[in-house]
């Protein structure tokens, strides 16, 4: 049986693209055979689609949940609490942070500094001493399911195909779409906001959790939902879903926003070289850490700015952003010696400064 279906996607993969080399096919054909289901794995979607396993592999989505070895080798430091052998995985350690998960599949919190934070190397309390299970797979995980557990780990909620964001969790299983020799018919391709708000986002997307002065991280599509950006904007419109950062931008505010752009280039700030971003997608969230006032370590996805005196950024409670930039996080973190009435004497005129 598996010597034929072996010879059948040798056979349609040739048929279909006389590019591969012959190595390719015997990998090709291995990953087919060693498929969970119908999920292959992206190393068998790096052999035909290599630039763009390439940059994927270069994000974050590709790292989520790591072997401890793995992420040791990327230079990210046990908590002083345990040692390598006590860890089995290491959650992140990417872009902002990493937490880690014992042998039993519980996330380590014993005598708190168990948060590593890769801005200034630094270590922080999450959760000191409490029992947490590692439950954060819907949004971490490929072809995630809640029933099970893991490798059978007690600390353990549920059960996954694949560990980290794969190119499977995206656009669904993808065997057929290899024997078929890359029917795009045997993909999913969503590009709609929601198919990221799917982990994006945090409780409930019509309001913009908050605490300790900063909106809560992994909420873009909490936020993106308060703009205009929100209804006429896709997040694929400005990022490529498989690169990172900065590279991961494919169109500019300018591209967009011609008018604005053109007036603001002249302004005395614009020939600073302060740009659209920091005004209006300030580091008003916090992931890991802030090392300054009003400077988290995320940008936001409001995008409007509410520049009057009296304009609170959070609710009196503090548990909720009000859903726009105010001139603390807009203004004040470069102009730290103004005030929010100074800044709102610029209502109106802010583009073009000169
Ligand atoms: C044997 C080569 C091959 C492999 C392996 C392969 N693909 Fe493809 N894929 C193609 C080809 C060829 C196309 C272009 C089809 C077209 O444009 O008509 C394509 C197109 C796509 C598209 C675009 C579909 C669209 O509607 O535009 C996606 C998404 C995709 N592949 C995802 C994957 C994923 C995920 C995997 C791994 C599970 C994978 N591919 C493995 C050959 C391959
Ligand atoms: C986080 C979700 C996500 C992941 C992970 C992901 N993709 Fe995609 N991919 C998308 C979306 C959304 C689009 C449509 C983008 C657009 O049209 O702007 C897309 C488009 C594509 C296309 C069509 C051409 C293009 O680039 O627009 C191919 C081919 C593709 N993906 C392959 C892959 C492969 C191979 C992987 C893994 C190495 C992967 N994708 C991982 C979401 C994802
Ligand atoms: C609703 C989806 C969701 C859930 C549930 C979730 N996360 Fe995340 N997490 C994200 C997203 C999206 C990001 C990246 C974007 C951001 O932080 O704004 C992220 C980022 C992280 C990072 C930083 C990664 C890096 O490379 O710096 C860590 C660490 C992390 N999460 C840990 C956890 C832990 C631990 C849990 C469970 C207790 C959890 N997350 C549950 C969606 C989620
Ligand atoms: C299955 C959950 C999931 C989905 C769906 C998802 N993401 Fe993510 N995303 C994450 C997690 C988790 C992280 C944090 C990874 C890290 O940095 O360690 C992340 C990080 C990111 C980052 C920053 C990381 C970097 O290296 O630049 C961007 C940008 C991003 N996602 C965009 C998108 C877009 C656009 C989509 C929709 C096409 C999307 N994501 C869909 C879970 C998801
Ligand atoms: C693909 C085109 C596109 C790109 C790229 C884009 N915008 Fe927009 N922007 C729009 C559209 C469309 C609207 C809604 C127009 C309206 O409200 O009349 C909008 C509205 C806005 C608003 C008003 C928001 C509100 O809710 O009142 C601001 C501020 C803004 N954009 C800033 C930016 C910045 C800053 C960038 C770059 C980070 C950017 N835009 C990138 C198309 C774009
Ligand atoms: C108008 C364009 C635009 C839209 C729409 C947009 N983003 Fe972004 N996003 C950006 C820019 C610009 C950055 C900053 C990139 C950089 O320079 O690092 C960014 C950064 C991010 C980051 C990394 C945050 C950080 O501080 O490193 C994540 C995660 C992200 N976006 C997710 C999303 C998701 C999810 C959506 C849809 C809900 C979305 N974005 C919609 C423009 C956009
Ligand atoms: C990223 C840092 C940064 C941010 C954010 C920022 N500024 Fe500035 N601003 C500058 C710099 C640098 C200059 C100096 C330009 C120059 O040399 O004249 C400047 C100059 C100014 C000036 C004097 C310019 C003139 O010609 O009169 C005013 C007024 C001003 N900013 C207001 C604001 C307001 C209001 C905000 C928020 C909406 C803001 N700035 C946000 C960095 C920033
Ligand atoms: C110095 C801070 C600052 C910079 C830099 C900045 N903006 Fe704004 N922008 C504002 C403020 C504040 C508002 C809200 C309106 C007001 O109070 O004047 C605004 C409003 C807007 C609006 C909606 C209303 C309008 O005027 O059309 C758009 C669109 C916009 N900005 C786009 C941009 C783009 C694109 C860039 C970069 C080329 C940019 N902004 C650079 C502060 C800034």
């Amino acid at each position: 049986m598996r010597t034929f279906k072996t010879f059948l996607v040798v056979v349609l993969v040739l048929a279909c693209s006389s590019m591969l080399a012959s190595q390719d096919y015997g990998k090709l054909s291995k990953y087919i055979s060693q498929a969970t289901g119908d999920y292959v794995g992206s190393a068998a979607c790096g052999i035909c689609h290599v630039q763009t396993h390439d940059w994927w592999f270069g994000s974050g989505h590709a790292h989520k949940l790591r072997d401890a070895e793995e992420a040791r080798g990327a230079g990210v430091p046990p908590p002083d609490s345990v040692s390598w052998d006590d860890i089995k995985w290491v959650i992140g350690g990417f872009n902002w942070k990493a937490r880690f998960v014992g042998n039993d599949g519980y996330i380590i919190t014993k005598g708190g500094m168990n948060q590593f934070n890769l801005a200034n190397r630094g270590w922080t309390d999450y959760h000191p001493d409490e029992t947490k299970k590692y439950d954060c797979g819907p949004c971490h995980m490929t072809n995630y399911k809640e029933t099970g557990r893991q490798e059978f780990l007690p600390g353990v909620v549920g059960r996954w195909t694949f560990p980290s964001v794969h190119c499977e969790e995206c656009h669904g299983p993808g065997k057929q779409h290899i024997l078929t020799g890359g029917s795009p018919a045997e993909v999913t391709v969503n590009k709609s906001s929601a198919g990221c708000g799917k982990c994006h986002f945090r409780t409930d997307p019509a309001i913009i959790p908050a605490s300790g002065g900063f909106i809560k991280h992994h909420e873009q599509y909490n936020e993106i939902l308060k703009s205009n950006h929100g209804t006429q904007l896709n997040c694929v419109t400005c990022h490529d879903p498989h690169k990172t950062g900065s590279s991961s931008i494919k169109i500019t505010c300018a591209d967009c926003h011609a008018d604005v752009a053109g007036v603001y280039e002249g302004s005395s700030m614009g020939q600073s070289g302060v740009t659209c971003e920091d005004c209006h997608m300030p580091l008003m969230t916090k992931s890991a850490i802030s090392l300054k006032k009003w400077v988290g370590d995320v940008k936001t996805h409001m995008f409007k700015i509410n520049l009057n005196a009296g304009a609170k950024p959070f609710t009196s409670d503090g548990t909720e952003a009000k859903g726009y930039v105010t001139s603390e996080f807009a203004c004040l973190v470069c102009h730290y010696d103004r005030d929010k009435s100074w800044a709102a004497g610029y209502k109106g005129v802010i583009h073009g400064l000169r």
